[in-house]
């Protein structure tokens, strides 16, 4: 990575500035389990809703649903998860510590107790999180918390034609958490064993697929630069037969370079009619769409673009972060600063308002101009210590404008708006700043 950053740097900074916290702290934490603060909710958000207007609303050829979390557990049969939704899994016969068998060298030593060949054959372990419904606990109440988002697009594939009218080719998107019972989550949030997903599955014919698919792949590539991402931050890999997930007859994973490896980001599938065809036959119903050109019936092959949530905010902090050499409040000195250069539209807040001190005069400016502002965008105010650490904090955080109120103010009503990237200073004055942010935010 160019920019220094290493994972002890993003996860400190993520804690103390409230975008990422150890999950259940107060009790000694729960691993690989990580909560949102103030700040890492609205960038979290900020990402979804632009994707969900980019890849949904803004377009004539897509559809949103909100399935449930838990389905029918046929629905998990039917697409192959509970017998094909595994990872190779060894465990070392001295501590136990499990592995999983991809990821190591089975040959080697056990990197908890240090024993040499002593692993266990490998063995498939299912990834799906088992839960009972009701007060029974028997093998008729199991139920599955979801592996995965696409199955409640597949199983409501013909009531979403029926309702919405939409013809081949259209998708069909959703936004929502799903469980894996992972057997060595980490790195922070890249890998955990809830996570938040947004996907959507593109129905074609089946002639189309090759098209659609460098059609979506070609768009995943834009969000990625449109999250802060550059081109040289990711890579695209072309995933071989026999380690494709059961349903894809081609897969090509975006990896990114993080700190610890080039590992995946997000991938895109080509599922055929793999999922509508097993629906069909395992549940009866007809799954297939009717051509109103010709009316023909066929199953349509899907196109599957996925995008890890946690991963796509993981990400988006390690490209935005910088550390660099930067002139301080006093004359001729710089310092070493930390900015988050978020693309503005992904920013928790947009603007700062930053009071000179905390004189009274000086607050009778800056509150209403941050009410004024705060009824278009995210505004942060703070009156604390002096503004030149202020500066820094809202740099941390990656406030694009910091809007400072000097006792000038109070004669010329003008303020000094100062650009986080270019720390550049501009004097606006107050009855232009709507103006003025409207054209710049
Ligand atoms: N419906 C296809 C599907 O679920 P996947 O590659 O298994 O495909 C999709 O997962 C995306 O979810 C990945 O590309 C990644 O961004 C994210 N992801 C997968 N497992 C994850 C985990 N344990 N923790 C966080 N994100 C994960």
């Amino acid at each position: 990575m160019s920019n220094n950053v290493t994972m002890e740097k993003l996860t400190a900074l993520a804690k103390s500035r409230g975008f990422v916290y150890p999950g259940s702290e107060i009790y000694g934490g729960l691993a690989n389990s990580w909560d949102y603060g103030p700040l890492g909710v609205e960038l979290k958000r900020n990402i979804v809703e632009a994707w969900w207007k980019r890849f949904v609303t803004s377009r004539k050829d897509m559809v949103g649903i909100d399935a449930a979390i838990i389905m029918n557990p046929k629905v998990w049969d039917a697409s192959g998860h509970t017998s094909e939704f595994t990872d190779p899994l060894v465990e070392c016969k001295k501590c136990h510590t499990r592995f999983r068998a991809d990821q190591i060298d089975i040959a080697s030593t056990c990197t908890n107790c240090g024993a040499k060949d002593e692993f266990t054959q490998s063995k498939n372990f299912n990834l799906m999180f088992k839960t009972f419904l009701g007060s029974t606990e028997d093998d008729s109440s199991v139920a599955y918390l979801r592996g995965e988002l696409a199955q409640g697009m597949f199983v409501d594939f013909p009531l979403v034609v029926q309702t919405s009218r939409k013809r081949v080719p259209f998708g069909i998107a959703q936004i929502g958490k799903c469980f894996r019972n992972e057997i060595t989550p980490g790195n922070f949030i890249f890998r955990t064993r809830e996570f938040n997903l947004m996907e959507f599955e593109y129905f074609v014919n089946p002639s189309e697929w090759e098209k659609w698919f460098e059609y979506w792949l070609n768009e995943m590539k834009s969000w990625l630069l449109f999250l802060g991402v550059k081109e040289d931050q990711f890579v695209l890999t072309e995933i071989p037969d026999g380690e494709r997930a059961h349903y894809s007859k081609r897969t090509v994973d975006i990896e990114y370079h993080y700190p610890f490896g080039q590992k995946e980001l997000y991938g895109i599938a080509y599922r055929t009619d793999f999922d509508l065809k097993n629906h069909m036959e395992k549940s009866g119903k007809d799954m297939r769409y009717m051509d109103p050109m010709n009316n023909e019936k066929y199953i349509p092959h899907v196109i599957e673009p996925t995008f890890g949530i946690d991963r796509s905010v993981l990400v988006t902090l390690l490209s935005a972060y910088t550390e660099e050499e930067a002139p301080t409040a006093e004359e001729g000195e710089t310092d070493s600063r930390i900015v988050l250069k978020l693309p503005k539209a992904l920013a928790p807040f947009k603007i700062a308002i930053l009071p000179l001190s905390k004189k009274p005069e000086l607050n009778a400016v800056a509150e209403p101009i941050a009410e004024k502002l705060r009824a278009r965008w995210s505004v942060d105010y703070d009156e604390t210590q002096s503004i030149g650490k202020r500066y820094r904090r809202q740099d941390e955080i990656g406030t694009p404008y910091c809007v400072t109120v000097d006792f000038d103010s109070l004669n010329d009503h003008a303020v000094t708006i100062r650009d986080r990237d270019s720390m550049k200073q501009v004097r606006i004055k107050i009855d232009e700043l709507e103006q003025w942010f409207g054209a710049n935010l």
